[in-house]
């Protein structure tokens, strides 16, 4: 089945193109009108549509925590979640908190897609990054395992957007792992991998 995907967060200010993503206050009323566009996209497009949770590395004050903003907005439409593990990992480590308690919170039955990545570890006070150039690392495969049993995950992507490796072996066992992990799990129905 054909879906469009997203990022739940701000490309533009106005006319200007910011260049990234950038968070979305995480605001009630903020996720009502997220919610409410997304179903109206969703609807113009006439395909699922699928929104993903960034990294951020400026997290500013705000009245409801990450997974509670995520929750919001599903609840304001009737699409999906593509649930980016290495993002929530690097979230959760930057920001301290916890990302067994984030999958806890979101509604786990809308997850249909999963993204795994490597990054770059946080050294001393430094920010973890995502930076889509490593192989990856194992606490995001235990959040992989946490998940596939409780979440309808349809497919799995391996982003992984520069310092290849000199052969494919290090990104094919990645994809193998995930196939696996996957396929182990009693979810029914995976597409592929
Ligand atoms: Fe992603």
């Amino acid at each position: 089945m054909k879906r469009l995907s997203d990022h739940l967060s701000f490309t533009r200010a106005g006319d200007v193109a910011l260049g990234t993503l950038v968070p979305l206050p995480r605001a009630r009323e903020v996720a009502r009108e997220v919610g409410r566009r997304a179903q109206s996209t969703q609807a113009a497009v006439g395909v699922p549509l699928l929104l993903e949770n960034i990294t951020y590395y400026m997290d500013l004050p705000a009245p409801l925590t990450e997974a509670q903003f995520i929750t919001e907005v599903m609840e304001h439409c009737e699409c999906g979640l593509l649930l980016d593990l290495t993002n929530l990992d690097i979230n959760a480590r930057n920001h301290r908190y916890s990302p067994e308690e984030f999958l806890d919170s979101i509604p786990l039955e809308r997850v249909v897609q999963i993204h795994l990545a490597g990054g770059q570890d946080g050294v001393g006070d430094a920010m973890a990054l995502d930076t889509h150039a490593a192989s990856v690392p194992e606490r995001v495969w235990t959040l992989l395992r946490e998940l596939v049993g409780r979440a309808p995950v349809r497919t799995t992507l391996l982003e992984r957007d520069a310092l290849y490796p000199e052969d494919f072996t290090e990104l094919q066992a990645d994809l193998d792992r995930a196939r696996a992990t996957l396929l182990e799990a009693p979810t029914p129905g995976k597409e592929m991998v």
